[in-house]
């Protein structure tokens, strides 16, 4: 009668558990500071983007007419807290523009990291990966932290 009385009042402590399990699956573990991309995938992003970004976005990434920047303060305050993940499903359902979804995961995680590497993000020993899975757990944060 104990026993199961035990087992009994575990139950709500499991749920709570495995709730909390799953709604923190993915937190953002790692910082857009540590080095998320190398310099090699930055410059085959810089061709990339030069093709298929920079008439709207320009060759600075400073906006066009139409588009935003890609670079400086108002980009940089506007995906503050969020993650690369969210930026890349980003691009990834929308641009190009005229061409959405045009591109590969690969290109697109090329481009991110010229992206990053114009705004003074620092490069690291391994490439921007294409999973948004895993680009989920990497925040994108304005301030060193
Ligand atoms: C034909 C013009 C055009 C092209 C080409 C284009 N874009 Fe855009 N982009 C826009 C416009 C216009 C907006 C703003 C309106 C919107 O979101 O659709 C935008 C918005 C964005 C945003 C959101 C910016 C923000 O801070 O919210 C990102 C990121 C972006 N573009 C990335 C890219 C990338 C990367 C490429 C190349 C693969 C690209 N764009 C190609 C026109 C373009």
């Amino acid at each position: 009668m104990k026993l199961r009385f035990a087992a009994v009042a575990l139950i709500p402590f499991a749920a709570v558990l495995a709730l909390g399990s799953a709604v923190h699956a993915q937190p953002p573990t790692k910082s857009i500071w540590d080095g998320v991309f190398t310099d090699e995938q930055a410059n085959r992003g810089k061709a990339l983007y030069s093709e298929n970004c920079a008439s709207c976005h320009g060759s600075e990434l400073t906006g066009g007419e139409m588009a935003p920047p890609l670079s400086g303060g108002e980009f940089m305050s506007g995906w503050d807290g969020l993650t690369i993940g969210d930026l890349f499903e980003r691009i990834r359902i929308s641009m190009p523009q005229n061409a959405p979804g045009s591109l590969s995961g690969q290109q697109n995680a090329d481009i991110l990291s010229f992206v990053f590497s114009a705004n003074k993000f620092p490069a690291g020993q391994t490439e921007l990966p294409k999973e948004a899975g895993i680009l989920k757990t990497i925040k994108f944060e304005v301030k060193k932290p």
